[in-house]
């Protein structure tokens, strides 16, 4: 059987973390691009990780490269290109300089992968896969962000530590955009099957929801050099993997919503079924009042922030 062909650009902690867990589950040959700068950094990560496959016993093939020749035909992109956050700086200090930088990675993806699946991770991450459409011009289903995953996940984890719980007993959702006017779903928040207003009071989950929002700020503040990598990247991990072996999980995703909640044409977080195709469909919910008001808010955040880069570059 052809091995899926996974190509993972921007080198840096994100992007060699998620060639890491990709390599490791087998979910297909590697390539881990940088940009010529970096020099042979990519190339030095990805020989020590081929290093690791026998002791670990995987069968990946990775590659470290600067030239986007070796990442012909891909099947999956990850885009980790770009600044992560330093201290203090939100999410959108990256916009001008990200957007650049999406902007030349994509001309290059359209060229080399034109079937690809694309999984853009670079913040701000809502605008920065919407810059990625329109560079690309991909059909939308087949262009999408990481985001709720993660999101999602930082919840499971704070509501497992609440209650001393598993973490795999939790289900949680949340939606909109990757900041921090993500929106809960406490409908569709359950422990072991057991709705979790049934477990946690109101003002207790209001507060869990607001760390899960600071979540990415929060691990910024601790390692002061940079961003969260190991989650992220499990996250990315978990959408390659629902695309290379067509898993039609329902996974929040950063997808493209034009009639779906009214949002008119954005990428905002939902749940959708994902499989080889890219995003097969985008689950459409009945929200209460509270949370559509919630929902409608962030989606006004996304439209702010894809005009301010429209404005810059
Ligand atoms: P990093 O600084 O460790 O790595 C970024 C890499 O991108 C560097 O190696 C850099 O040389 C490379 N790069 C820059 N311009 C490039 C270009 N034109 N082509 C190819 N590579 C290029 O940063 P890290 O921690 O890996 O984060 C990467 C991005 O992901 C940041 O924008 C960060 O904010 C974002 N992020 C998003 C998350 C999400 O949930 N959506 C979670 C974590 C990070
Ligand atoms: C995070 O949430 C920085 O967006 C990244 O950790």
């Amino acid at each position: 059987m052809r091995r899926a062909k996974i190509s993972i650009i921007g080198a840096g902690n994100v992007g060699a973390t998620t060639a890491h867990w990709c390599a490791a589950a087998e979910l297909g040959d590697i390539v881990l691009l940088d940009i010529p700068q970096t020099e042979d950094m990519p190339k030095g990560k990805a020989l020590d990780l081929m290093q690791s496959s026998p002791v670990m016993g995987f069968d990946s093939n990775i590659v470290g490269s600067t030239d986007y020749a070796d990442t012909k035909g891909s099947d999956v992109v990850v885009i980790t290109a770009g600044l992560p956050r330093k201290p203090g700086m939100s999410r959108d200090d990256l916009l001008a300089t990200n957007a650049k930088i999406m902007t030349s990675v994509c001309q290059e993806i359209k060229k080399t992968s034109p079937q690809a699946v694309v999984i853009v991770v670079s913040n701000p991450l809502d605008a920065m896969v919407q810059r990625a459409l329109q560079v690309t011009e991909f059909p939308s289903e087949r262009v999408l962000g990481q985001a709720g995953v993660l999101d999602t996940a930082r919840y499971r984890t704070f509501l497992a530590m609440e209650l001393g719980v598993s973490v795999e007993d939790i289900s949680a959702l949340l939606m909109g955009g990757h900041g921090d006017t993500m929106v809960p779903i406490p409908s569709c928040t359950s422990v072991g099957g057991i709705p979790i207003l049934q477990l946690i009071d109101p003002a207790r989950l209001e507060e869990i929801v607001d760390r899960t929002r600071k979540g990415g700020a929060e691990i910024v503040g601790l390692l002061k050099t940079g961003s969260a990598y190991y989650a992220p990247a499990a996250a990315t991990t978990q959408m390659v993997e629902a695309i290379v072996r067509d898993k039609k999980r329902l996974i929040p995703c950063a997808a493209y919503c034009d009639k779906e909640y009214g949002v008119g044409g954005y990428y905002v977080g939902v749940p959708v079924i994902l499989g080889s195709a890219g995003v097969e469909r985008v689950v459409e919910l009945k929200l209460t009042a509270e949370e559509t008001a919630a929902f409608q808010k962030s989606v006004a955040s996304v439209h702010e922030l894809v005009a301010t880069m429209a404005t810059l570059v």
